[in-house]
């Protein structure tokens, strides 16, 4: 087999899962665990792969304040791990970080370069940039990617779904949403991240890269763009960060330039309003018949 892909049970493995059905052997907590440093090498040893795409990641963002422990034991330290098992077997280690790596720079409206000083403003942020440098540090033929807001079809796992899902069935029952306007990204659909980072390592070129879906807007115009494409009627209120009480602090602005991705030949990812409907569209074909 030649991929590899652990976390295949959450929303961008599985997606990887189906990009490279037949080419990838899914590999999910029970094979290999992060906070087991010894099961790594046990299944890369037997199955060889030559490409293993970690999508695994401890992301509760809130829960990492208090439980750091656990959330640098599976970003960091479980990722080192596993990236010094790729090492050893000569394997390709593609992992995935976060725009949550910025934040500290509060002025910033410009989108993020791979090379821009990163500077995370809360737990999760910083085992995530722990965890990139130990990916590049151990192993020389890595692939770090650096996304954001990511959606796919089944949604998150350990979240329950994902923000698209989330606003839809709150909207669907009559709830009242309010939705932060002042921090502003690039929500990414998995199909389109995976069938890149696909192309991406066919490149060997490998490296620390920012990918995303293009343009940027903030949560609540995200959701405002689910409801007008959906053309579901929702309350809808715009508010501040400040107004929403959340033990994370998040970046203001974490938009990523993709910049050094395109610099090798590829168009940008197309932008995110085109990729929500097309998400929408693959998610209605999913639906049962008359729900
Ligand atoms: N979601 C976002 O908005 C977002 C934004 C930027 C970057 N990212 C990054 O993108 C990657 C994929 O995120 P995602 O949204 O697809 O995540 P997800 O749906 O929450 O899936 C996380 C996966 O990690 C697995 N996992 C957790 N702890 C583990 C451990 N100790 N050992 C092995 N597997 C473990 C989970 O397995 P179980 O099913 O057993 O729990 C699950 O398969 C992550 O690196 C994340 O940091 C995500």
């Amino acid at each position: 087999m030649k991929y590899a892909v652990l976390g295949a049970t959450g929303q961008l493995g599985r997606q990887f899962c189906k990009r490279l059905s037949g080419e990838a052997a899914p590999l999910a907590r029970d094979q290999v665990d992060l906070t087991r440093p010894e099961t790594a090498p046990l299944v890369l040893g037997a199955l060889r792969p030559e490409v293993l795409i970690n999508c695994a990641a401890f992301n509760f963002v809130d829960r990492a304040e208090k439980e750091s422990a656990d959330a640098f034991a599976v970003n960091t330290h479980g990722v080192r791990e596993l990236a010094l098992a790729c090492r050893d077997f000569d394997c390709t280690v593609v992992h995935f970080s976060t725009d949550y790596v910025f934040g500290l720079d509060q002025k910033r409206r410009t989108p993020y370069a791979e090379d821009d000083p990163p500077g995370p403003v809360n737990v999760y942020g910083t085992s995530k940039l722990a965890g990139e440098y130990l990916v590049r540090s151990c192993c020389s033929k890595h692939f770090v990617i650096r996304t954001c807001g990511l959606y796919g079809v089944g949604g998150s796992g350990g979240k329950g779904g994902n923000f698209v899902e989330t606003m839809l069935r709150l909207a669907q029952a009559g709830k009242p949403l309010r939705v932060v306007a002042d921090q502003v990204c690039t929500p990414t659909y998995t199909s389109d991240l995976a069938n890149a980072v696909v192309e991406l390592i066919a490149t060997q070129r490998y490296g620390l890269y920012h990918l995303t879906n293009a343009n940027a807007c903030s949560w609540y115009e995200f959701a405002r763009a689910i409801f007008e494409l959906e053309r579901v009627r929702a309350d809808l209120t715009p508010i501040a960060s400040a107004e929403y009480a959340v033990p994370a602090r998040r970046p203001v602005y974490s938009v990523l330039s993709t910049s050094l991705y395109e610099s090798l030949g590829f168009a940008p990812l197309r932008p995110w309003r085109e990729a929500l409907a097309a998400y929408l569209h693959e998610r209605q074909q999913r639906a049962p018949p008359n729900a």
